[in-house]
């Protein structure tokens, strides 16, 4: 298969990650006779920086001119700690988001058996928990109308949702849920809000065409309790936009840390594929921050074009590397010395050598899995 692949590292430790990403794909075409063509273009502050414009038009046309989209991290503390700033990374993200039609972003989440023990949640509370977080990513509070007082005192942001808005992601949500568990957990907060009861009404409407699906609703409150008491009750969590950005980040203490957590952003014609996390801008250039949301990144985006096997092939490698321990700090409590680009180095040679299991501790500190 031919892919375009736009390659949108941007901020912080976005590069580092990105470059894992990018090697793991690489090492994918070759192994399975594939053409991916890869372009890079600058967003977030990296963009700000050098155009003034966190989402330049050449980084657009590109995405737009490509068949899917590689993303790493945007956000700067210099934007952070100034309130006042009139162009901020994140407007470069939410607004390819918005003209790319990006409307579902899918988070999903699962307790790895080698990683369960890094939790700070207890063992018999995550095991087997395998969630896949539907997140409605074009509309909502983010996007509202958002209104500053002359007098800089009083602020608002708008929280609107359409019938439109609600029933395409729900119907993806569902669809999901047919090849899970059969369960949909609509996360709202409709005791207070009127979009949240819209959500409501249209998601039962929409529950109608898939019977076999178990349709549950949970306040958002009560959900992200439920998320660490008990996360092995969900199956599929279809939300709004701010509730499934803070939910999300939640459910990743489940995994162990948020370095593991990648998503698909997609619409009717895009697709985009970025980590959860953010750019993390103390780790920058210290080799310390982990590539694996950014590798599961690029298999959710060989996912997408139905090259099941290939993106298997990443998972596969990832399992290996978690178990082996060769991973970056966060999780790592045996070795100290498995940087970034090493985690990606191992996963190349897994992707080149599947089948060889040898668990040779002095090579997998050269980051290979083989002996030789
Ligand atoms: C995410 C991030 C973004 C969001 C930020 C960087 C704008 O937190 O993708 O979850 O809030 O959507
Ligand atoms: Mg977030």
């Amino acid at each position: 298969m031919k892919l375009n692949i736009a390659v949108l590292p941007g901020d912080g430790i976005g590069p580092e990650v990105t470059a894992q990403a990018v090697k793991a794909l690489k090492a994918i075409a070759l192994e399975f006779n594939h053409t991916f063509i890869l372009e890079y273009a600058p967003v977030g502050a990296i963009a700000i920086d050098t155009t003034g414009n966190p989402l330049p038009e050449e980084t657009l046309d590109l995405c737009q001119a490509s068949d899917a989209i590689l993303f790493g991290a945007i956000g700067d503390p210099k934007f952070d700690n100034d309130p006042s700033a009139k162009v901020r990374p994140e407007q470069g993200l939410l607004r390819l988001r918005k003209a790319l039609g990006l409307f579902a972003n899918v988070r999903p989440v699962r307790a790895y058996d080698a990683l369960i023990d890094k939790s700070p949640l207890k063992r018999h509370i995550i095991k087997g928990t395998d969630i896949s977080i539907y997140r409605e990513l074009t509309g909502g509070i983010y996007f509202g109308e958002k209104k500053l007082s002359e007098d800089g005192n009083t602020a608002s942001d708008l929280c609107e949702y359409s019938r439109h808005e609600i029933e395409r992601i729900a119907h993806l949500a569902f669809k999901a849920a047919l090849s899970r568990k059969c369960k949909v957990t609509l996360v709202d907060k409709a005791n207070v809000l009127e979009s949240s009861r819209l959500w409501r009404k249209v998601v039962k409407d929409v529950a109608k065409n898939y019977k076999e699906i178990e349709l549950d609703f949970l306040f958002v409150d009560n959900a992200a309790m439920q998320m660490i008491l008990n996360p092995k009750q969900f199956d599929v969590i279809l939300t709004e936009n701010m509730f499934g950005d803070i939910i999300s980040d939640e459910a990743s203490v489940i995994g162990g840390s948020i370095g593991l957590l990648a998503s698909a952003s997609v619409g009717e014609k895009y697709a985009m594929f970025e980590p959860i996390h953010g750019s993390y801008p103390q780790a920058k250039g210290k080799g310390i921050a982990n590539p694996i949301a950014s590798i599961l990144s690029a298999a959710m985006l060989l996912d997408h074009f139905e090259l099941k096997s290939e993106a298997d092939t990443i998972r596969a490698a990832v399992d290996k590397a978690l178990r082996l321990h060769v991973t970056t700090p966060d999780i790592n409590t045996k070795f100290d010395n498995i940087t970034t680009s090493k985690v990606g180095e191992f996963i190349v040679d897994f992707i080149h050598n599947p089948k060889d299991s040898n668990l040779n501790f002095t090579n997998i500190h050269l980051g290979q899995s083989t002996i030789i």
